[in-house]
């Protein structure tokens, strides 16, 4: 006869049991508090140490070297920091403006995000659909119940990175779309790096030599140079919205954007744009369908659609980035038929966890009218007009400040110029990075959440040097 399994005891499962022990509390608080002790040290700018510099050389020679492209900074990073700054395996320590593309909003070495992620640590690795902890469903409900009180959005499934959560969103949309399956978007966006999302990106360098099947339309985006209002701009992109279906009937599913472009250049709208274009666009027919893997949780409120008046109006929304993991969620309409969507990896337990922190910080005093972010966003808007206004200011073109999402266009606006800034400000300790074209622009997204006012002064005064001895090297 089989043995019969023996039962758990009633009241706590072993996990519960061992992450509840006091041993197990007090160890895990010492951690804490050493960690708490001793990243506090590391507090500010400062440059490399002597004995570390050749073998620090030689290690990103060896990176280069593997990946067959160099590093676009010599940067490896130590894994330790202390909010905005991160200390580097060659001893130094910058501010980190631009956090890994958006990743590391929270910071570096922020010990809330490693006490979250604790009790994850010693179980499973990494999480699938098939079989998840209570993290999974956890970071699902968190999710939905920060979607807004008039949004439609019902479900979500995790995905380990922005791309996958994209792929899953087309795949949703051509699903209950079907047969129609092309995509309008607007001009310079950015979706990911998969076959499918390559030909949605509207850049040319991301997909040469890949195949491109005709399924993309570009709209011309809102440009804030027009003399044409935004309601006039609107209507010109409903209007050829309205041509293409008629030339193409039953072939387009959805209308996909970023109300912020990222990769673009930092482009965004003001509401009434985007509320007007969505809502003519649903009334064709299409879904609507938002990409906040890079605006979610860093605009002001906890989704850019909050901000920019779309609750209502959102079909399907992609998030990742500072999340620590990806995402779509969806209305209930658009929950697809079994199969459609899955795959091995839900996520780290440790990314799923964090998850969770994020969104609980988020709540807590990052997002809303009178959180941390829209506080420095005031704070950076005012050093920019400083900066503009002062004798450099004819070197700063332009600026946009959305929340966490700076950028500024400098001198010329070649790849040239704004390269040498970048690695001038590299070089005075502190990382920022590029986007758009034509012009190209500075990008910064910032560790907000864990940044105050007096940093981002200090980072102001780094970049004012920056351009002043950029531009005394060009005009040489
Ligand atoms: C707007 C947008 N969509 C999609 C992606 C792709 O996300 P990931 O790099 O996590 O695959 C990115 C990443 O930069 C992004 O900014």
């Amino acid at each position: 006869m089989p043995a019969t399994p023996t039962l758990a005891p009633k009241s706590s499962t072993v996990f519960d049991t061992i992450t509840q022990a006091p041993e197990y509390q007090q160890k895990k608080n010492e951690i804490m508090r050493l960690l708490r002790q001793e990243l506090s040290k590391i507090n500010g700018v400062r440059g490399p140490s002597n004995e570390l510099r050749a073998d620090y050389a030689a290690e990103v020679d060896r990176v280069s070297k593997a990946r067959g492209r160099d590093l676009y900074y010599p940067f490896i990073g130590s894994g330790a920091g202390n909010g905005p700054f991160v200390e580097l395996r060659d001893g130094s320590v910058k501010y980190d403006l631009i956090t890994g593309i958006g990743v590391n909003f929270w910071g570096h070495g922020n010990i809330d995000f490693f006490e979250a992620e604790f009790d994850g640590l010693w179980g499973d690795v990494m999480q699938g659909n098939l079989a998840p902890l209570p993290d999974y469903g956890g970071l699902m409900a968190d999710l939905l119940d920060v979607v807004g009180p008039k949004s439609r959005l019902k479900h979500v499934w995790l995905t380990s990175c922005g791309a996958i959560a994209n792929e899953n969103a087309l795949k949703i949309i051509r699903q209950k779309k079907a047969p129609a399956t092309r995509i309008f978007t607007f001009e310079h966006c950015f979706a990911g790096r998969t076959t499918a999302l390559q030909e949605i990106t509207d850049n040319a360098k991301y997909r040469e030599g890949q195949p491109v099947y005709g399924e993309v339309y570009y709209l011309p985006f809102f440009d804030p140079r027009s003399s044409d209002s935004p309601d006039q701009q609107a209507d010109a992109v409903v209007g050829r919205i309205k041509d293409e279906m008629a030339r193409y009937p039953g072939r387009y599913a959805a209308l996909e954007f970023e109300i912020v472009q990222g990769e673009g250049g930092f482009n965004s709208a003001p509401n009434e744009f985007f509320v007007k274009v969505c809502t003519e666009a649903k009334k064709a027919g299409l879904a609507i369908w938002v990409d906040e893997i890079q605006t979610f949780g860093r605009t002001g409120e906890i989704f850019a659609y909050q901000r920019f008046g779309l609750e209502e109006l959102v079909d399907v929304v992609t998030i990742a980035k500072l999340l620590q993991t990806g995402a779509v969620l969806y209305a209930a309409e658009y929950n697809p038929k079994p199969g459609l969507v899955s795959g091995t990896f839900a996520g780290a337990s440790s990314s799923l966890r964090a998850g969770r922190k994020a969104i609980e910080l988020l709540k807590k005093q990052i997002a809303g009218q009178h959180g941390h972010v829209r506080k420095l966003e005031k704070i950076a808007i005012s050093e920019f007009e400083r900066l503009k206004q002062g004798d450099l200011g004819k070197h700063v073109i332009d600026y946009t400040v959305v929340g966490g999402m700076q950028a500024f266009t400098l001198f010329d606006g070649t790849l040239e110029q704004t390269k040498k800034f970048l690695f001038k400000l590299w070089d005075l300790g502190a990382i920022a990075f590029f986007c758009g074209h034509d012009p190209y622009r500075v990008r910064m997204l910032p560790p907000l959440a864990v940044m105050t006012e007096a940093h981002v002064k200090e980072v102001f005064t780094l970049i004012e040097t920056a351009v002043r001895e950029t531009a005394k090297e060009i005009q040489r």
